[in-house]
């Protein structure tokens, strides 16, 4: 568009270029002699008339004063201005002839007016035709009488050609004729003054003259002012040249009688312009350009006066004429000028108009392309997508079937350990190398069941479901468990294994089955690089100004190469000095553990490594649902595996529960195998047994967290009992384990049917009874964390179905329904559900982990929350909407929880 607005200033710009030619003018330049005299300026007057009628030519008149210097200046400075014609009136023919010769040879076309040069360098002369002008004069005088008449001559300026031949014709008429004789000849300067005194003094000594003849009628005017003094008026009768029209000009002068006659001496000033306009159009013209005389005298002098001022009137009109066509001219410039603006603006407005429609149209190709290129996009993308969906199907597949497949190895494994139990139990095997072969065979799969237990908390890490449960814990015993079970192995390694605390006390926020695998990996690996005889230290430092506690485990070990210091924390990397077997996993599981505590975990490596562990002390950056009173069972499958064999390896001592011990009841007739049971069990559990006569009535008394059942029992059968139990509210969510000799898939069928979790045949192996109830505890636990998670959803969507969800449902309902009624108890709660308070907290226990009255506590917090977040209620309003007591407590309580205040909690 730029473009095209550039071109129409370069059109219009070239328009008024040939404009501008077309105004371009002629310069004619003029070296006047001087304009003094009316003569002169009558001449001026007339070139400059009929240069207005061209207005392709520029006049430009240079005065020399009557100076031949100035003239000579004058005309240097024309020919340096490079006019195109040059026009002299030479003062004095010698001394002007060279610069009009320079000018001449410059090759500017040169006219001479009225007064002559020397030579003939010069383009054409123009002027009256002074010889004749002297003839006329003379002869004139002549044509009086045949009397002798007695003459005196005034001259014009001498060295000026007109003066030369004026008197040269005057001459040659007297010289031929006897009755006219020169009596006296006057020099003078063409100015009245330069004769008077002269004139006056041959007056005085001639008294005889007729006539006077004056070069021009100025110096006529002076001989009459001198005659008239001298009263000689009457007798001497004087001629000039000239003929001016006007007050003081010759013509006037004849009228007046002041003159006999006045020989007419035309100025030539228009006549000079057109000679130049002929010139410069290039045409030939004459060399000596001669204009005609008269005489005016008194019997001509007034037509010749009125035919003057006629000419002088119609001059006068043209003149008017000129103004008014000039103000036409102007008129029609200024509207020429809106008119090529209003042309500018048309153009301009129709290129606009072009350019928006191509704009527009560009605009719309541009739209459908993009249009096209969006839609081609948008079919990549799903593409993509769909592609993306496919691979992620794809590896979920093989991830699904790769986890599936790791949990299928447990069994086998389980199952193996469970037979080396076995045979190990064996009195008849007491051969050392066999007894080691089985040792070998024992550490190995407990290697094998570490690394597949390593495997499924990495799919656990990758799918975010780690539940996190920290409970408050004694660091240093919780860490020196862990480092007991490395004593061993540091003793047959002569590694100098140490741990070092310096508050025994400290207690933090842990979720200890996660901590245990962070700790257990940190040291197994530092077991792992540190060679026999080395040192292995942990030090656990309670920063005590700040809030966070810092533990080290170093190694005197192969360290990590400064460059790979960064990766180690990576999946599957592997130390470049690293030569040992090892998944890559270890320590991407460790870190992503201590980040779900929000600590920290780096690496240094100078003289072996460190691991530096760095964790809150308080509990500030934990959600409420995050903290639980009880803590979990320490999964602690993995641990051990670097314990020699020995026999109380097979110890059932798996599961460490710190405050209370699971409950089992036992509902078996067989003596004996009740007593085997509660032996092996009794070291972690707390048991309970039935003969089978009141094994309902126990279980739903004591509400065990385990019911092992037998079959073949007197009053009802194992299968029965079961399914009562798992039918009653109260005991549905306990985990029922069926033994029995019945070792028939029918059996099996009606042992599944009736609710048991598990059914095992006899004879059975302890190791496999020990694992399934640890499975079961721990499938269990992962129910109740599965119940918190979900807790807030239970209300709404009823998609479990078992009767679990059903109770917890309208658990939900009840406590929502009584949520600000401060009132409302535990057994007020227990009598809705019609069960007892006792059966309502160890179910609640059991199944959610906590107390009731803690989870009444947890819905009442939460709503307090979401009334502190959403709600323009005051803290007070919002106690008391929540159901407790007063607003203290529930400062206190939402503090003690939280560990923040509520007004903190909402200013957050
Ligand atoms: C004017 C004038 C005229 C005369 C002419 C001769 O300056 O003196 O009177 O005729 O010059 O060049």
């Amino acid at each position: 568009m730029l473009r095209l607005i550039f071109l129409v200033f370069v059109v219009l710009s070239l328009v008024s270029c040939n404009k501008l030619e077309d105004e371009k003018k002629f310069k004619i330049g003029f070296s006047q002699t001087g304009t003094k005299d009316d003569w002169r300026k009558s001449m001026n007057k007339s070139m400059e008339i009929q240069a207005e009628f061209h207005p392709e030519i520029e006049l430009k008149i240079l005065d020399s004063d009557d100076k031949v210097e100035n003239q000579i200046k004058d005309i240097e400075q024309l020919i340096s201005e490079n006019v195109d014609i040059l026009i002299v009136s030479p003062i004095k023919s010698k001394q002007i002839t060279p610069v009009v010769e320079k000018a001449f040879k410059n090759g500017i076309p040169v006219i001479i007016v009225d007064r002559k040069t020397e030579g003939e360098n010069y383009t054409a002369y123009l002027g009256g035709d002074n010889y004749q002008v002297g003839i006329n004069a003379a002869k004139y005088i002549a044509s009086f009488s045949n009397s002798l008449k007695k003459i005196i001559e005034i001259k014009g300026l001498s060295g000026s050609s007109p003066a030369l031949e004026r008197s040269l014709g005057f001459e040659e008429v007297v010289t031929n004729n006897p009755n006219l004789e020169v009596i006296k000849v006057i020099e003078g300067n063409w100015e009245s003054y330069s004769i008077k005194n002269s004139l006056s003094k041959v007056l005085d000594s001639i008294k005889d003259v007729d006539y006077i003849f004056a070069h021009n009628d100025r110096m006529a005017l002076g001989a009459w002012q001198v005659v008239k003094e001298k009263k000689l008026q009457n007798r001497i009768s004087i001629i000039g040249v000239d003929g001016l029209n006007g007050p003081n000009g010759g013509i006037q002068m004849v009228k007046d009688n002041k003159l006999l006659a006045t020989i007419l001496y035309p100025t030539g000033g228009d006549e000079a312009i057109r000679l130049s306009l002929e010139i410069l159009k290039g045409k030939t013209v004459a060399k000596n350009n001669l204009l005609n005389t008269i005489v005016i005298d008194a019997r001509n002098a007034d037509i010749m006066s009125k035919q003057f001022d006629k000419i002088y009137q119609q001059q006068q009109d043209i003149n008017f004429q000129q103004d008014k066509i000039k103000l036409q001219e102007k008129n029609y410039t200024s509207q020429n000028i809106a008119l090529r603006l209003l042309l500018v603006l048309l153009i301009l407005s129709i290129l606009l108009g072009v350019y928006s429609i191509y704009t527009s149209y560009n605009l719309k190709k541009k739209k459908r392309e993009l249009e096209l290129q969006n839609r081609k996009i948008t079919v990549q993308r799903n593409q993509i997508k769909k592609i993306a969906k496919e691979v992620k199907a794809s590896n979920e597949a093989k991830t699904n079937f790769f986890t599936g497949l790791s949990h299928e190895f447990k069994t086998p494994i389980t199952l193996i350990l469970s037979s080396i139990e076995s045979l190990s139990e064996e009195k008849k095997i007491r051969d050392s190398k066999i007894l080691n072969e089985l040792s070998l065979i024992f550490n190995n799969s407990k290697r094998l069941l570490r690394l597949i237990n390593q495997l499924l908390d990495f799919r656990k890490l990758e799918d975010r479901k780690f539940i996190f449960r920290a409970s408050e814990t004694n660091l240093f015993t919780f860490i020196n468990n862990i480092y007991k079970d490395f004593e061993r192995e540091a003793q047959k390694r002569n590694i100098d294994f140490k741990i070092e605390g310096n508050n025994l006390d400290l207690t933090i926020f842990l979720d200890r089955n996660l901590m245990d695998k962070v700790f257990f990996n940190l040291l197994s690996n530092a077991f792992k690089f540190t060679p026999n005889n080395g040192k292995i230290i942990i030090d656990i430092n309670d920063e005590r100004s700040t809030n966070f506690v810092k533990i080290s485990i170093k190694d005197s070990g192969i360290g990590i190469p400064d460059n790979e210091l960064e990766s180690v924390f990576k999946a599957f990397y592997q130390g470049s000095n690293n030569n040992k077997a090892s998944s890559g996993i270890g320590l991407h599981i460790s870190r992503e553990i201590v980040e779900l505590h929000k600590g920290s975990i780096e690496v240094h490596s100078k003289h072996g490594s460190e691991f530096l562990i760095t964790l809150y002390k308080d509990r500030a950056h934990l959600s409420s649902d995050e903290i639980v009173l009880e803590p979990a069972m320490v999964d602690n499958e993995v641990s051990g595996f670097n314990q020699e064999y020995e026999d109380d390896i097979y110890d059932t001592e798996v599961i460490s529960k710190s405050e209370e011990k699971y409950t089992i009841l036992i509902i078996e007739d067989n003596s004996d195998l009740v007593k085997f049971l509660k032996n092996k069990l009794s070291i972690s559990y707390e048991i309970y047994t039935s003969d089978g006569n009141d094994g309902i009535e126990k279980a739903i008394e004591i509400i065990p967290d385990i019911i092992i059942c037998d079959v073949n029992l007197p009053v009802k059968d194992g299968f029965e009992i079961c399914e009562t139990l798992k039918k009653d509210l109260r005991t549905s969510h306990i985990p029922t384990v069926i033994l029995t000799a019945l070792g028939n898939k029918e059996s099996y069928i009606k042992g599944l049917e009736s609710g048991a979790d598990l059914y095992l045949t006899k004879p059975f192996s302890l190791a496999i009874l020990s694992q399934s109830i640890k499975t079961l505890l721990y499938n269990r636990e992962k129910l109740r964390y599965y119940y918190i998670n979900s807790i807030h959803n239970i209300g709404q969507e009823a998609e479990f179905g078992t009767i679990e969800q059903e109770f917890l449902q309208k658990l939900n309902l009840i406590i929502r329904e009584n949520i600000d009624n401060s009132n409302f108890t535990v057994e007020n709660l227990a009598d809705q559900l019609l069960i007892s308070r006792v059966q309502l907290y160890r179910k609640i226990k059991a199944i959610l982990g906590i107390s009731i009255s803690d989870y009444i506590q947890n819905i009442r917090l939460d709503k307090a929350k979401e009334l502190l977040k959403d709600s323009t209620l005051s803290i007070s309003e919002i106690a008391y909407a929540s159901g407790f007591s007063s607003p203290n407590y529930f400062s206190t309580a939402f503090k003690a929880k939280l560990n923040i205040s509520p007004k903190a909690f909402r200013d957050n």
